[in-house]
C-alpha cells in the first residue's frame, strides 16, 4: 500500500475550545489509484491533506494516528526526512495557489529548486527541466513564463505553475486540494482536463479533494464522503454515485443535475448548513439535517461499517447487505 492513514485526529486549540477538524479517519491509497475526498465547505478536507504532510498551521496539530507512506510513519519522521517526502514522495497542489507561490521569485526558479532538491540536477539542467515541466503542464511560451513572477500570470496560468511545482519532484502521490475551485468556469474545465491528462500519462496515485462531486466522480476510482471531521461513506465511485447509501451522500448527489438525474430527490440540496465544529450536534452530527433521523440517531455517533462489498457507511438506518 502506498499510503495508509489510520485513526487520524487533528485539532485546533482555540480560545473558544478544541476544534476537531479531523476526528478519527482511516483510509488507503494504492499506487496508481485515484481516490476522491468530497464534502461541503468546512468539513475538514484540507486539514486531512495538511495532516498527511504535517503542515497544519498553529494553533492546530495532528494529535494522534498514523500516516504510513511506503511503510514509514510520516508523523514520526525527522524533519530532514520529511522534507524529502514532500515533493519527491508526495506533491501537493494547495487550495490557495496564489498564496502557495513565492511572489518575489521567478516561476522557473521555484520549479528548478524542487528539481535540484529531489532529482539532484545542476542549476542549469534544473532550469531547462523546469521549462520542460511548464510546457508539459500546458503553459504556452514556457521559456518566457519560467522568467515570470507569479503576479504576471493569469489565474489559470498560476494554477498550472502550482501543478508544475507539485509535479517537478516526480511524486508517487499527488494531492490536489480544490484544484479548480478558485477559477472561472472555462479555466476550471481546462485545469480538470490537465489533471485527467496527468492521471493518464504519469499513472501516479492521486488524492483529489473537492466539494465538487462531479469533478471527483469523473476522476476517482474510489470516493470518500466527509462530514464534520469524519468519513460517512466510502465506495468505488461508480457504486457511490449510482447507489449512495448515506442520506448525506444522497443529498450531495441529488443537488447535481447530471449525477442526480435518477435520484429520489432530484435537484434538492441538503437543508441547513454544516454545523459549527466547536458546537456539534450529539450522536450522528448529520441528524438536524437528515430526513430519516429519529431519537436513536441523537445518542451515539454511528461507526463507519462495511455495508456491502468495498462499501462502508456510517448510518443507523443503513442495514448491512449480505
Ligand atoms: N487556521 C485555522 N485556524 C482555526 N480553525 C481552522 C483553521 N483552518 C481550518 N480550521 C477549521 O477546521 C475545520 C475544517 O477546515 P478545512 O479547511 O479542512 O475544511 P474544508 O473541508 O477543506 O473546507 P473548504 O471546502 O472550504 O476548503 C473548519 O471548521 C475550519 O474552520
Ligand atoms: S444515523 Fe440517523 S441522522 Fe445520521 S444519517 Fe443515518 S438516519 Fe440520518
Ligand atoms: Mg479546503
Amino acid at each position: 500500500m502506498l499510503l495508509s492513514v489510520r485513526d487520524l485526529r487533528s485539532a485546533f486549540f482555540l480560545d473558544e475550545g478544541e476544534l476537531w477538524a479531523v476526528d478519527g479517519i482511516s483510509f488507503d491509497v494504492e499506487a496508481g489509484e485515484t481516490v476522491g475526498l468530497v464534502g461541503e465547505s468546512g468539513c475538514g478536507k484540507t486539514i486531512v491533506a495538511l495532516s498527511i504532510l504535517d503542515l497544519i498551521p498553529h494553533p492546530g496539530r495532528v494529535v494522534s494516528g498514523r500516516v504510513l507512506f511506503e511503510g514509514r510513519d510520516l508523523l514520526r519522521l525527522p524533519p530532514e526526512e520529511m522534507r524529502k517526502v514532500r515533493g519527491a514522495g508526495i506533491g501537493i497542489i494547495f487550495q490557495e495557489a496564489a498564496a502557495a507561490l513565492n511572489p518575489v521569485y521567478r516561476i522557473g526558479n521555484q520549479i528548478a529548486d524542487v528539481i535540484r532538491l529531489h532529482r539532484g540536477l545542476a542549476r542549469r539542467d534544473a532550469w531547462s527541466e523546469a521549462v520542460k515541466v511548464l510546457a508539459a503542464m500546458g503553459i504556452p511560451e514556457p521559456e518566457k513564463r519560467a522568467r515570470s513572477y507569479p503576479f504576471e500570470l493569469s489565474g489559470g496560468m498560476k494554477q498550472r505553475a502550482m501543478i508544475a511545482i507539485a509535479m517537478a519532484g516526480r511524486p508517487k502521490l499527488l494531492i490536489a486540494d480544490e484544484p479548480t475551485t478558485a477559477l472561472d468556469l472555462t479555466v476550471q474545465a481546462e485545469i480538470s482536463d490537465l489533471l485527467r491528462q496527468i492521471q493518464d500519462e504519469y499513472r501516479m496515485a492521486i488524492l483529489i479533494i473537492s466539494h465538487d462531486l462531479e469533478l471527483v466522480a469523473d476522476m476517482a476510482d474510489r470516493t470518500m464522503v466527509m462530514y464534520t471531521g469524519r468519513l460517512v461513506e466510502t465506495a468505488d465511485t461508480k457504486e457511490l454515485v449510482g447507489e449512495p447509501m448515506h442520506p448525506y451522500t444522497q443529498g450531495l448527489i441529488g443537488a447535481i443535475p447530471v449525477l442526480g438525474a435518477g435520484s429520489e430527490t432530484p435537484l434538492q440540496g441538503i437543508p441547513g448548513a454544516v454545523p459549527d465544529l466547536l458546537d456539534l450536534p450529539s450522536g450522528c452530527t448529520f441528524h438536524p439535517r437528515c430526513r430519516l433521523a429519529d431519537d436513536e440517531c441523537k445518542l451515539e455517533p454511528p461507526p463507519l461499517e462495511d455495508a456491502a462489498h468495498r462499501h462502508q457507511c456510517a448510518c443507523y438506518k443503513v442495514r448491512v447487505q449480505t
